[in-house]
């Protein structure tokens, strides 16, 4: 029987893919070096959490985009949630939320996290089952600022889904309801997680190389 894991670990030594075996937007070429996730093992896998979510609610869900990184796995995952139903033949009725939290400046993080969400907008939660959807759990101080953020508002229940999760000494130990994979200790781009907001273009999860992180500095 396959063994149950909450994710896919892809830190293993000898982990990526040469450039060469992908298609890839041409004017990438010298600024990743190698594809740690290719886009179709990041569809399955998305797929696989849609089937694990749509199981543990029923009632309806707010599910919540943290912008800008999770947009891309947040519209795969609702769009799997849209056509599948529960072993009960039910669809998962939810609505749709965003919020927006930056902290990155390069790949570092500038220890300031800004929350874009108006005391209203925060309010309308109380009360509601919420699904916080991130592309990358890292160093996890802007989450767990997020969720100390949330819990004055009385939700009925705040769950977070991270399609990454970094292994990494940084973190804080945060560690999120439901993950894809668990990846190496690497700034990576790609399916929308960006450096400077470059590379959101870029279907496949890369390592950035040194050219990369100098041509796009701030
Ligand atoms: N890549 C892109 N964005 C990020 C990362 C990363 O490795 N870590 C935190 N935000
Ligand atoms: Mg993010």
């Amino acid at each position: 029987m396959a063994q149950e894991s909450s994710w896919i670990d892809v830190t293993g030594n000898g982990v990526g893919y040469n450039l060469s075996h992908f298609t890839y937007p041409e004017h990438y070429s010298e600024d990743i070096t190698d594809v740690i996730i290719p886009n179709g093992l990041i569809i399955d896998r998305v797929e696989k959490l849609a089937r694990t979510i749509i199981e543990q609610y029923d009632g309806r869900l707010v599910i919540c985009c943290v912008l800008k990184g999770g947009h891309q796995f947040f519209a795969d995952l609702v769009s799997f949630l849209k056509k599948f139903t529960n072993k009960d033949g039910k669809h998962l009725p939810f609505s749709l939320d965003f919020i927006r939290l930056q902290s990155y400046c390069n790949d570092e993080s500038t220890g300031e996290v800004k929350i874009s969400m108006t005391e209203k907008e925060l309010r309308d939660l109380e009360g509601k089952d919420v699904l916080l959807v991130e592309d990358i759990i890292d160093t996890g101080k802007s989450m767990v600022t997020l969720l100390d953020c949330l819990k004055r508002y009385n939700l009925k229940s705040v769950k977070v889904a991270s399609l990454l999760l970094k292994d990494t000494p940084r973190s804080n130990g945060f560690v999120p309801d439901y993950v894809g994979f668990l990846i190496p200790d690497k700034f990576i781009v790609g399916y929308c997680l960006d450096y400077n907001d470059v590379f959101r273009d870029l279907d496949h999860i890369c390592t950035i190389s040194e050219i990369g992180k100098k041509k796009y500095a701030k």
